[in-house]
């Protein structure tokens, strides 16, 4: 039994945790550590809520609370989507505790004992504005190392320079735009270049780490060291424990980078035994591993173990496995950019290991990767749920049936070998690629055994045999139980829900973590009772954005072609027609044209009607339904079938139009307007517009369908024949159609 430190990165409690820090740096330690747990090892597992510096107090004044209300509340939505996702931390704290200013105090007393901190005069950017100092977050600007306009005060996101006073381009104050100037202000600066040496040498035994972590580091060592300010003239955060200095506290990341070690004595203080956090730090043979994602690299590769030689007496990382980003269409799935994936809509909506399963397949281990709702699905369906869950199941659920326990093995030794030997061959790659932190090598060599396992299911066919043979089917299914064993032990890391449930049905009574990792192959008890098994995965279905959703409205009106077989005028109104219509049946319709047609003009014409409106009673007879017309000033049209129309045909854009009744009022909410058919395909209804139309619209005037009157998309009208329906040439551009 070995010690495992596990240091994951504090995410700030300025928002909540997404999904780009699951996959980035809190799922892979915990898939590491329950790995270590399982292995007999003990491991001292910390990380908490980075609550102090400028990510916060931005924050806050922005919804205009105080830093602690914001410290707070992301604190505790952090720990929660966190313990939701089974992540086990030993102890996941914060950094504005009592416990943490000691720590941070004792470190900053004793380096600078060391002489490794001294004070210094340094130019500052000030707001002449706001009359304040501008720390980090406060300033904004372009970066001059990689051209981001979009950079922040104290390092930049893309390219992760940082910066030293004066260096942004354009910098602007983020509360009023003004430019800031420079001004002189005094900070301590931790003396980096006495370290320069030291961490090249330690860098350079470093071979087994990522290539990405040790290319960064070199570059930063190569380049030089600066000596860095390590205090800001801001109220929140730990007080610089120096009389004089009230006005001033100490630098964020000089602050969370020691909550590794903070966090590991509240730990020891918490379980009683107020040393033990020195048996993780002091001693030397100890690996403390530490979990980020790329733009923490250099604080933890550079800066942390320098503060801790510096100090004296503490190990310094063993491995810095940091990941690149996870994305989301393209961007960083940042929370301060705002397209999120929030945690507990997803966990209210899919099982916890679907969501861990995901991300540790498409874990940015060596590259950046997207998140996809279409590969979210792909991914839990086809291999999570078909080929894991499957085997499972079938398993289980065939031997519980026919057998109801562990059957006895009556096979011969050569079978039994050819099944471990396939148990050990992933196991080997596992606990391989596992302790290196390779966390999609280890999940792929679990999804092959299980693979493994559904073939030899298959081959051996246990649904004949226990029809011809019982003894030799309960001795080929006790092996595909084995599978199934060496499957639920293996994938704990990773899924630890289904994983200890699969272990529960095979009838275990005493837990997983407490038989161990060695017990993925012992023999199972023969005549042990299984229980009764579901599946212990579903498939899921992931509502797709609607690309059509915009143009669903034209589905609501049900458009017929019809032809006037008889019109009589109203007899109670001046201004009324009375018309037969076939539309495939025969209707009645009311329509004010009496103005604009004789009644000899309409008969026999072909028309377009909607044929679902509310049937309505204009001066005592009854309207089942309207004709379409396109009105400008006076000119009063109406719209015109093609040639081979026939009554009854249906009218739509290639949607199913609704069967359901649409009201008048519904009606005139829909923008229906005449346009211009252009060369390349566009329509002008007073501006351009693209149009979702089939080839053959070759006719110059048309009625369309807008989605909304703004909508710079729309959709023209044909038969089911394939035929457009056009209107009259006199009409102008844009006039509407009714
Ligand atoms: N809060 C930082 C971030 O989200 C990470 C801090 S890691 C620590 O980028 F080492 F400083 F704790
Ligand atoms: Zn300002």
């Amino acid at each position: 039994m070995v010690k495992v430190l596990v240091c994951v990165a504090w995410p700030y409690a300025n928002a909540p945790i997404h999904l780009g820090h699951v996959a980035g740096s809190l799922l892979p330690p915990d898939i590491f550590s329950k790995y270590q747990r399982l292995h007999g090892n003990e491991v001292l597992m910390v990380s908490g809520s980075d609550q102090h510096g400028t990510p916060i107090t931005v924050k806050a004044e922005k919804e205009g609370v105080t830093p602690e209300v914001i410290a707070e509340r992301y604190h505790e939505i952090n720990k929660k989507a966190i313990e939701g996702l089974d992540i086990e931390f030993s102890l996941f704290t914060k950094t504005h505790t009592e416990n943490h200013f000691e720590v941070v105090t004792d470190m900053f007393m004793t380096l600078r004992d060391h002489g490794f901190l001294y004070k210094k005069g340094t130019l500052q950017y000030y707001c002449p504005k706001c009359e304040k100092f501008l720390p980090d977050r406060y300033v904004e600007g372009t970066c001059p190392s990689c051209g981001n306009e979009k950079a922040r005060g104290d390092q930049c996101e893309r390219c992760g320079k940082a910066f030293e006073g004066g260096e942004m381009v354009n910098a602007v104050c983020v509360h009023c735009s003004t430019a800031p100037e420079l001004r002189e202000t005094e900070h301590y600066f931790l003396k980096l270049t006495a370290f320069q040496d030291r961490l090249i040498d330690w860098i350079s035994g470093k071979e087994e780490w990522k290539s990405s972590v040790k290319l960064f580091t070199k570059n930063w060592l190569e380049a030089g060291l600066a000596d860095r300010p390590i205090t800001r003239d801001m109220s929140w955060g730990v007080p610089v424990p120096l009389p004089g200095w009230e006005d001033k506290v100490i630098y964020v990341w000089f602050d969370a980078v020691i909550g590794y070690l903070s966090a590991s004595k509240e730990w020891a203080k918490r379980t009683g035994r107020p040393d033990a956090w020195k048996e993780y730090w002091a001693d030397p043979s100890v690996k403390g591993y530490y979990f980020l994602g790329k733009d923490n690299i250099p604080f933890h590769t550079i800066i942390w173990p320098a503060m801790l030689m510096g100090y004296g007496g503490l190990n310094l990382p063993y491995d810095v496995p940091a990941n690149e980003f996870l994305t989301f269409k393209g961007d960083k799935l940042s929370k301060s950019r705002g397209n999120s994936i929030d945690i507990p809509s997803l966990l209210k909506s899919y099982q916890v290991d679907a969501l861990r399963y995901y991300l540790a397949v498409n874990m940015p281990e060596n590259k950046d990767s997207e998140f996809t709702w279409e590969d979210f699905e792909t991914k839990i369906n086809n291999e999570l749920v078909a080929t894991l869950g499957n085997f499972y199941h079938r398993v289980l659920s065939f031997t519980f049936k026919h057998f109801g326990e562990v059957p006895i093995y009556h096979g011969t030794e050569a079978q039994r070998r050819e099944v471990m030997e396939a148990i050990e061959k992933a196991r080997a790659e596992v606990d391989e690629n596992l302790q290196k932190c390779e966390f999609k090598r280890g999940l792929k060599a679990i999804m092959d055994l299980a693979q493994f396992g559904n073939r030899y299911f298959d081959s051996v066919g246990p649904w004949a045999l226990i029809k011809k043979d019982r003894e030799q089917c309960g001795s080929v299914l006790y092996l595909n139980l084995q599978l199934v064993q060496a499957l639920a032990v293996m994938s704990y890391p990773f899924l630890p829900r289904s994983s200890e449930g699969a272990w529960k049905l095979l009838g275990h009574q005493e837990g997983m973590l407490n038989k161990g990792w060695d017990n993925f192959a012992v023999p199972l008890p023969e005549g042990q009772k299984l229980l009764e098994p579901k599946p212990l995965f579903s498939k899921i279905v992931v509502e797709k954005e609607d690309p059509d959703a915009a143009f669903r409205g034209f589905e609501s009106l049900n458009l017929k072609v019809g032809r006037i077989i008889d019109v009589q005028n109203h007899p109670n109104a001046d201004s009324l027609l009375l018309m037969q219509v076939d539309i495939g049946r025969k209707v009645q319709i009311v329509a004010g044209l009496k103005a604009y047609f004789t009644p000899e003009e309409l008969k026999g014409r072909k028309v377009v009607v909607v044929s679902n409106l509310k049937p309505a009673k204009l001066r005592g007879y009854e309207s089942q339904g309207m004709l379409l017309a396109a009105e400008s000033g006076d000119l009063v049209t109406l719209l015109m079938p093609p040639a081979d129309a026939e009554p009854g045909d249906q009218v739509s854009s290639g949607m199913t139009p609704s069967e359901k009744q649409i009201e008048f009022k519904d009606f005139q909410k829909l923008t229906l307007k005449i346009g211009e058919v252009q060369e390349d395909g566009g329509i002008d209804v007073g501006r351009k517009l693209r149009c979702r139309c089939p080839p053959g619209l070759g006719r110059s005037k048309v009625p369309v369908f807008l989605p909304s009157p703004e909508a710079n998309e729309c959709l023209a009208f044909f038969t089911e024949k394939g035929s457009f329906i056009t209107a009259d040439e006199r009409l102008p551009n844009g006039a509407t159609v009714r």
